[in-house]
């Protein structure tokens, strides 16, 4: 039988845009099942700052027309290949709305409600049926990501298809909410291949658009698809989801296990596997003179690669910081950017502890890699994770994940085995698990590299995932 065609849509794709873990996902996962023979193919937005040069983009010279409200809108097809495999990328090039800025027009990536930004993506997926009908592409499937292009399945209606959809729900927290009086006077036709369950209060709720006309659903772990069926996790949409439960399932992440390799890593200084562990020492050495952190060999080193919100634990995570660096010899290097609320916090605990506390808020992605690589800890105590892909990442380098078992962490943290763990959300179990990190780093250093390397050896690659987003692809497309 023919192996069904997939078109991935996302609006954040690793190396061309990235926000978040979506764009890693989006950027590591196509390849992976192209390599397992599928014809897989990518469109995404092109923003403003996506360099045709640096990414190599060929203008198709082909234009698709489409209508906005009273007026029509013209989009150029840009094409490139995803680099470092064969996959093919298609960008829309739409200059008013589009290509006018970057991927998110709200300061933190939320997903909006603003009337821009609802233009700016929904712009993007009305040119997605005309690209089709352009390029005489037909996919069996259509394999969408988040809330972003929650509303393709209705313009693909619309356009006369009958593609079928997965959705992928990497973040249940991110819906894209938008007035429908705005979607009134710009895609009014398509409204009413919207389901009516996604309008609410006079407000077009994109993901559960998705939720509601996607015949297959994942999420990236098989806890977290478990938790959003909870009115803890749910997010206010766990009744619908409950209603698809049978056709909902959790497929954990993979990573990108050549871009995140300590043997072979351009931005460290030091390269290292299990059997030289003696060069992550190095890095460590490394990293406390690049932020400016004492060099201590003995001090234990938190490491954090995060984005400043909410989601990420800040709450629990200060006051535990406070105690601890009060009263043991370590230190803390945290790399993030978002909330300002929460960046004042962390500068007030570094201005309490000026030798200890190491603060970058801004993108440094060389950085990320030397914190991975030179930290003896990594810090992660998620209110909620979906997936996760930081503790994956640290775990290739031996530094060992501090994780609040939810979601993604619980599917791959395994408490005094490859990381340390906890179980209730508060500061006070937090704690407990930092002095228990302190305890056997600073007394029992071979039971730390068993640690070490059994985090290292875990296999956290796409193999087995791809294999089963292969799976899903095969039912849906044989369903009638
Ligand atoms: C989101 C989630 C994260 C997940 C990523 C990729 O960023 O918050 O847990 O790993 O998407 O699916």
């Amino acid at each position: 039988m023919k192996k069904p065609l997939i078109l991935f849509a996302s609006a954040e794709v690793t190396p061309f845009a990235k926000v978040g873990g979506l764009a890693d996902v989006a950027g590591s996962l196509p390849p992976a099942i192209k390599q397992l023979g599928y014809d897989i193919r990518i469109v995404m937005p092109k923003y403003q700052t996506i360099s045709e040069k640096d990414w190599g983009l060929v203008d198709s010279g082909k234009n698709i027309e489409m209508p906005w409200g009273q007026e029509k809108l013209t989009a150029r097809v840009w094409t490139a290949t995803l680099p470092n495999s064969t996959v093919t990328v298609y960008f829309i090039e739409e200059k008013r709305f589009i290509t006018s800025g970057g991927i998110y027009i709200e300061n933190d990536a939320s997903s909006g409600g603003s009337d821009p930004e609802f233009a700016r993506i929904n712009v993007f997926c009305s040119a997605i049926p005309e690209l089709l009908r352009i390029f005489s592409l037909e996919p069996d499937i259509i394999h969408l990501n988040d809330w972003h292009v929650g509303l393709l399945p209705a313009f693909m209606q619309n356009a006369g298809y009958q593609t079928k959809h997965l959705l992928t729900v990497h973040n249940l927290a991110y819906q894209g909410i938008y007035p429908a009086k705005f979607a009134k006077k710009t895609i009014n036709a398509v409204l009413e291949k919207i389901n009516p369950l996604a309008i609410n209060n006079g407000n077009i709720n994109t993901l559960l658009n998705a939720i509601l006309s996607a015949e297959k659903i994942n999420t990236v772990s098989p806890s977290y698809r478990d938790e959003i069926l909870t009115t803890e996790f749910g997010a206010g949409l766990e009744g619908f989801l409950g209603k698809r439960a049978k056709d909902l399932s959790g497929i954990l992440n993979g990573i990108n296990t050549e871009e995140w390799d300590p043997k072979n890593d351009a931005h460290i200084a030091f390269h290292f596997d299990v059997s030289s562990l003696e060069n992550k020492a190095r890095n460590k050495e490394r990293l406390q003179k690049e932020v400016a952190l004492p060099v201590e060999k003995n001090a234990m080193l938190f490491g954090m690669v995060s984005r400043l919100s909410e989601q990420k634990g800040f709450d629990i995570l200060i006051p535990s910081l406070r105690s601890i660096l009060k009263k043991a010899s370590c230190q803390v290097v945290i790399l993030a950017t978002g909330s300002l609320y929460i960046a004042d916090q962390i500068k007030e605990l570094k201005k309490e502890f000026p030798l200890k506390v190491a603060f970058i808020d801004k993108f440094n992605n060389a950085l990320a890699h030397q914190i991975y690589a030179g930290a003896d800890t990594f810090l992660m105590p998620s209110r909620f994770e979906p997936c996760g892909l930081s503790q994956m990442i640290s775990m290739r380098y031996g530094t060992l994940p501090i994780a609040h078992l939810t979601g993604g962490l619980k599917d791959t943290v395994k408490n005094n085995k490859n990381g340390f763990c906890f179980n209730k959300y508060s500061s006070d179990k937090l704690s407990v698990c930092l002095k228990d990190s302190l305890k056997i780093f600073k007394d029992n250093q071979k039971k730390w590299g068993q640690m070490q390397r059994q985090a290292m050896t875990e296999d956290f690659s796409w193999n087995a995932s791809a294999k089963k987003y292969v799976q899903l692809y095969e039912k849906l497309a044989d369903e009638a």
